[in-house]
Order: structure tokens, then sequence, then C-alpha cells
């Protein structure tokens, strides 16, 4: 905006240096043609010029005027530069992030708004959630059956993921599922920076996070912030109302398998075969992510603490968690999304499969 301005007004100044220079040069071709054969009467170098009274008074005054004029423009001038040049280098910046977001508007519309179709699945533009029709084929009897696929929210992504772990899912997609590899890498359709125009815009549609720390102001990212009261007791009230009406036996299990209204917490639908299409197998034994039954999981994590702390941050790539796990940065983190306290009761119920 502000850079805007200050290049509307710098052509302004040029276009009229320009204009006066065209001016002076007419105005002085003109004067140059009258005096022509002058110098007959009197020769050009011995025209008289001021005299010291002219010289040294007013004429000396005149300069000496225009100088201090000179120093105030460059006095007023430089500070104002100092304290303009930042906001207008942020405003540059914050210009071209806000393009960002618009191509990567563009790109995650419906396709009937000429987009790629992230919205049509994923909820709207606002990436809430929805459903996706699907075909799975049973891997014993090759029967295919048509379902709908559970698309989880996305305007929680950032709250889970880190951002290369977000262009690892965008790239690769999550083959199994109806979610498609995007990236050209994973054999899909885009190019680096319309992935990074995808990033920007799902950032852009967070949901905006609580108490964030000092000096971190941007309530999107915030790295210590978290979900908002309201949402956070919305999963709380939904996940008692589970266990008032008996669909499960504790917090911690139906925590664990919260269905996707209002956003993806679940653990079922990465954990549990078929929860995403509405027929679960065994819960916990392992789909997307490991089967968590039998001590599996406890045997990797010793302590209740650490499969806390686990869960908590997520994996990361290549980084060793528990006794002998190594993250690929899928399992993600969910510090920011779930109380201490909802925490410990998804991870004793866990601990009980
Ligand atoms: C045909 C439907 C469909 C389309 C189109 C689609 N997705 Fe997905 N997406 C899904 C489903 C279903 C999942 C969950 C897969 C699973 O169960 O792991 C998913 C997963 C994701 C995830 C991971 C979320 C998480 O918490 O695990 C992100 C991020 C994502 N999609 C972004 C996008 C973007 C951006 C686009 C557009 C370029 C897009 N999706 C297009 C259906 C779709
Ligand atoms: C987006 C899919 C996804 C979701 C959602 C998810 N997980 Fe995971 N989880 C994984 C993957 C993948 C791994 C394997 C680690 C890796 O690949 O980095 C994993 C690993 C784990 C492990 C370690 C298992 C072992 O033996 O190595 C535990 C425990 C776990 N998840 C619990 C949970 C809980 C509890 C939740 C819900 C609060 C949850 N997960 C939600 C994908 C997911």
């Amino acid at each position: 905006m502000l850079a805007l301005t200050t290049t509307a007004i710098a052509w302004t100044i040029a276009v009229v240096i320009a204009l006066g220079w065209i001016v002076y040069a007419f105005l002085n071709l003109r004067s140059a043609r009258s005096e022509l054969g002058s110098e007959i009467e009197l020769a050009a170098n011995r025209k008289p010029y001021y005299d010291d009274e002219e010289l040294e008074g007013p004429r000396l005054e005149r300069l000496q005027v225009l100088g201090v004029l000179m120093l105030a423009v460059v006095v007023i001038g430089l500070p104002l530069y100092w304290i303009l040049e930042p906001s207008r280098q942020a405003g540059a910046q914050q210009a071209q992030e806000n393009q960002f977001v618009k191509w990567g508007a563009e790109l995650f519309a419906s396709t009937e708004d000429g987009g790629f179709n992230c919205a049509g699945c994923h909820g709207g533009m606002n990436g809430v959630g929805g459903v996706a029709p699907f075909n799975v084929t049973d891997p014993l009897t090759n029967q295919v059956t048509a379902v709908n696929w559970e698309a989880p929210a996305v305007n929680t992504i950032n709250y889970k993921f880190s951002e290369e772990e977000i262009r690892f899912i965008l790239v690769y997609g999550r083959p199994f599922s109806p979610m498609s590899p995007w990236g050209l890498d994973g054999g899909g359709p885009m190019n680096d920076q319309q992935i990074d125009t995808l990033i920007a815009y799902m950032t852009s549609i967070q949901i905006p996070r609580e108490n964030c720390g000092v000096g971190e102001d941007d309530p999107l990212v915030c790295p210590s912030g978290n979900l908002p009261a309201d949402v956070q007791s919305d999963i709380d009230t939904r996940a008692k109302q589970l266990v008032d009406d008996g669909t499960y036996e504790s917090y911690g299990e139906a925590l664990f398998n919260l269905d996707l209204a209002g956003g993806a917490y679940s653990c079922a639908r990465c954990h549990t075969q078929g929860w995403s299409w509405g027929e679960p197998g065994v819960t916990g034994a392992g789909a997307f992510g490991p089967s968590l039954i039998g001590g599996a999981a406890n045997r990797q994590f010793g302590q209740e603490s650490d499969m806390i702390a686990f869960i908590e941050v997520g994996s990361q790539l290549g980084q060793r968690y528990g006794l002998q796990g190594q993250g690929s940065g899928r399992m993600p983190g969910f510090g920011a999304m779930l109380t201490d306290e909802q925490l410990r009761a998804v991870v004793d119920y866990v601990r009980s499969l």
C-alpha cells in the first residue's frame, strides 16, 4: 500500500521533471533563434554582468537561501526515509504474502470455481472437514465397495504438523485414500510454487490460537498458542456425551474415536482400519499408523509420561522416539489441540489396548 503510494509520487515527480526539461529546451531554442545576428551590436562575451552591489547582495542571499532549503530537504528527508523504509519493506512483504494466499485460494477452490477441489472434499473454503466418495477394494475378495471417506479438517493443520510435514502430505498425498498426490514428485500436477501457495492459503484459514507467548504475534502460527477455549470445550462436551450415551466406556476411548464433526481430532482415523468410512475393524490395530494393541505401544514407551510427551509433539522425520521408534513425521503432534487432562486420558486408553 505504502509502496504503491511512494511509487506513484516518484512517477509524478519524474514526469514533471521530464516535462520541465522539454519546456526548457523548447524555450531555449526559441530565444537562441531570435538572437540571431545580435553579436554584431554586442559580442555575447561582452554582455555586462551584475555589478558588485547586486552580486554580493540579493544574488548571494538568494543562493544562500537555496542552500538552506537544500539542507532542510536532506535533514528532513533522510530521517523520514529511515523511519518509513522498514514499514515500506514490511508492506512489500505483506503484499507478496497476500498474493500467495490469493493464488493458493484459487487452487484450493472447488472444481466448479476452477480450482483443484480441495474445498470440495475438505468442507469448503474454510477447510472444516467433509466427506469424499471413494472405492475401497477388499484385499482378499477384490470386491470393490463405494464408500464415503471422512476428509479431515485442514483449518488446524498447522497445530499438528510442521511446514515440511504438510509439504510432504501435499506432494505425496495419502495414496491409499481419496487424498491423491498433488506435487510433481508424487506424480501430481502441481509445481513447488503451487504447493507453497496452498500452504500459505491453509495457514491463512487456521483457527486463530489463544495464549500465544510474548513476541509471538501471529495467532495463526504462534508456537505456544493452543486451541481456543470454545473449540476445546466442544471436544470435551462431545467426548463426554459419547460416554454418557454409552457409545464408549471411557473419556479416553471417546477422544481416541471422536468423529470429525468440527475438526479431525481422532486417533482412530489413522490407527484403526476402516474407521474413516464407517466400517471400523479392531480399534487401534493399525492402519496408516502402527498397531497400538497387545502392549505394542507400551513396549515402545516405558513410562506413561514418555508416551504423553511423544503424542504432544508427534514424530519428526529421522528422529528417535520411545525405545526403538524412528519417526517419519507422519504422526501429528496434539499438544496444541488437547489439554493435559485429555492427553492423559487418551494415553491411559491407548495403554489399556
Ligand atoms: C477427493 C477428495 C480430496 C481432495 C480433492 C483433496 N483431499 Fe486432502 N484429504 C482427503 C482425505 C480423505 C484425507 C484423509 C486421508 C486419510 O485418511 O489419511 C485428506 C488429507 C489431507 C491432509 C492431511 C490432514 C491430516 O490431518 O491428516 C491435508 C493437509 C490435505 N488433505 C490437504 C488437501 C489440499 C490442499 C487439497 C487440494 C490440493 C486436497 N487436500 C484435496 C480428501 C481430499
Ligand atoms: C495422521 C495420522 C495419525 C493420527 C491422526 C494419529 N497418529 Fe499416531 N501415528 C501415526 C504414524 C504414521 C505413526 C508412526 C510414526 C511415524 O511414522 O513417524 C504413529 C505412531 C503412534 C504411536 C507410537 C506407536 C509405536 O509403537 O511406534 C502412538 C502411541 C500413537 N501414534 C498414538 C496416537 C494417538 C493417541 C493419537 C490421537 C491423539 C494418534 N496417534 C493420532 C499416525 C497418526
